[in-house]
Formats: structure tokens, C-alpha cells, sequence
């Protein structure tokens, strides 16, 4: 077989946890708690591959619309995850990073980030983010306020590119998303990095997020290699 070729940067809408929970009869929360210890796994096996970042959806700006006891419950997990992981992922070199308005969250939880963002962040292996009460919308709107400030102050100009204009959007450091993966059948994008997906590679997998294991992963790197990528090009 011909080599697979490594995405630098995958992102995935990690959906289906409360669909895998109730088939079997459980919570919903018990599925983001199988979610939350899938990202670990996955965390660690694109970091042993040599993906440089995985950025993962975890908390979308329209979640708050669900049930409180769910939002509660996802507003926690975050402790809950860096509590039972942090160690682990720090021994594998992972740097983690957040996209979205974290500020929304309880403070327990802004301390959590805050903390693990700070202890991790002189590792150089796989970058890994969260998007958390991220939209891609929202941050669109948040750039565009941003740089109409910055004109307005006599700080920029109008005379700016795209790669300019990518400069005020959260991922500002991140490589180009190669592969975005969207498990669990559902076909859309759900408001996810609406700027950066651009040009990325889309696979929508049947499987529920907490049983999406490496070897799906895998999968998904092998049909990636396999895509004719053109960028409007021949
Ligand atoms: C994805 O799983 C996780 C979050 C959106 C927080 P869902 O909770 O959307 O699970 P389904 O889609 O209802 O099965
Ligand atoms: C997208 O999943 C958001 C996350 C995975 C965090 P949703 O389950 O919220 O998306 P919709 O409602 O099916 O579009
Ligand atoms: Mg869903």
C-alpha cells in the first residue's frame, strides 16, 4: 500500500454521544462521559502518528439550548477530563489550547483551562483544542468588530488580504485544516469554522462518537490520502 499521508491539522465534530448513550439505555451524560474518554484516545494516537494539531468540537454556541442538567453537566467536564488525563497527556508531550468565549463558563471551569493551557504549553507535540461554546459565526463577527476597531484607531487598514483577515480569527496560530471528520451520521457543519474549512477534506462517518476508535481513524487518514485535493487548481 502507498504511504498514507498525514494530515497536519484534523478537526472533528465529535457528535452522537447522547445517541450512543440511549441505545443503551443510559444517560446522555454517560455518553459525553465515553465521548470525553474517546478524545483521549484519539488525542494520543493522531499525536503517535505525527499530526501536529486535533481540534476537537466539544461545546457548540447553540448547546446552551439543551436541557440545564445536560449543560451542567458539559460545563463540568472539563474538570472531570483534565482531572483524570491531564498527567497523561502531559507525559505524551500534548500541548493543549481552547477556541471560543470560555468566559461564559463557570469560573471552576475557566480556572481548570487556565491552568492546564499554562502547564502544557511549552510541549511540542500535537496540538490539542478545544472548541468550547465556539461558533463559527460568532467568531466571523468577533474578527470582523476586531479589525473595524483596529481601522478605526489608525492600527490597520483596508488594504488587507485574507491571510491578513485570518489573523483576527481564533486559530490564528493553527495550521490549515486538511481533514474535518463529523461522526455519527449526521451530513453538516453545524456552524463549525465556518472561515477555515474552506478548502478541507470533509468525512462523515456512520460511527457514534464514543466508538469512533483509531482504527476508523485510520481509516478516515487512508481515504484522505486517497482525495485528489485541487484548490481550484487542475
Ligand atoms: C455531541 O453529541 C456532543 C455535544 C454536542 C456536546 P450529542 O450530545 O450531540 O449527541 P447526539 O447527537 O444527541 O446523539
Ligand atoms: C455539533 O453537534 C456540536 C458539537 C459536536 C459540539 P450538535 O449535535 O450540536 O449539532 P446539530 O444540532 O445536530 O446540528
Ligand atoms: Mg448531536
Amino acid at each position: 500500500m502507498e504511504e498514507r499521508i498525514i494530515p497536519k491539522h484534523i478537526a472533528i465534530i465529535m457528535d452522537g454521544n447522547g445517541r450512543w448513550a440511549k441505545k443503551r439505555g443510559l444517560p446522555r451524560t454517560a455518553g459525553h462521559k465515553q465521548g470525553a474518554e474517546n478524545i483521549r484516545k484519539i488525542a494520543i494516537a493522531c499525536n503517535d502518528l505525527g499530526v501536529k494539531a486535533l481540534t476537537c468540537y466539544a461545546f457548540s454556541t447553540e448547546n446552551w439550548k439543551r436541557p440545564e442538567s445536560e449543560v451542567d453537566y458539559l460545563c463540568k467536564l472539563p474538570r472531570l477530563f483534565f482531572n483524570s488525563y491531564l498527567a497523561e497527556l502531559k507525559k505524551n508531550n500534548i500541548r493543549v489550547t481552547f477556541l471560543g468565549e470560555i468566559e461564559r463558563f463557570p469560573k471552576e471551569t475557566q480556572k481548570v483551562i487556565t491552568t492546564v493551557v499554562s502547564e502544557t504549553k511549552n510541549n511540542t507535540g500535537l496540538n490539542l483544542c478545544f472548541a468550547i461554546n465556539y461558533g463559527g459565526r460568532r467568531e466571523i463577527l468577533l474578527a470582523a468588530k476586531q479589525y473595524a476597531k483596529d481601522v478605526m484607531n489608525g492600527e490597520n487598514t483596508l488594504d488587507i488580504d485574507e491571510e491578513e483577515f485570518g489573523q483576527y480569527m481564533m486559530t490564528k496560530d493553527m495550521p490549515e485544516i486538511d481533514l474535518m471528520i463529523r461522526t455519527s451520521g449526521e451530513v453538516r457543519i453545524s456552524n463549525f469554522l465556518l472561515w477555515q474549512l474552506a478548502y478541507s477534506e470533509l468525512i462523515f462517518s456512520p460511527v457514534a462518537w464514543p466508538d469512533f476508535s483509531k482504527e476508523y481513524l485510520l481509516e478516515a487518514i487512508d481515504e484522505f490520502t486517497h482525495r485528489n485535493r485541487r484548490f481550484g487548481g487542475l
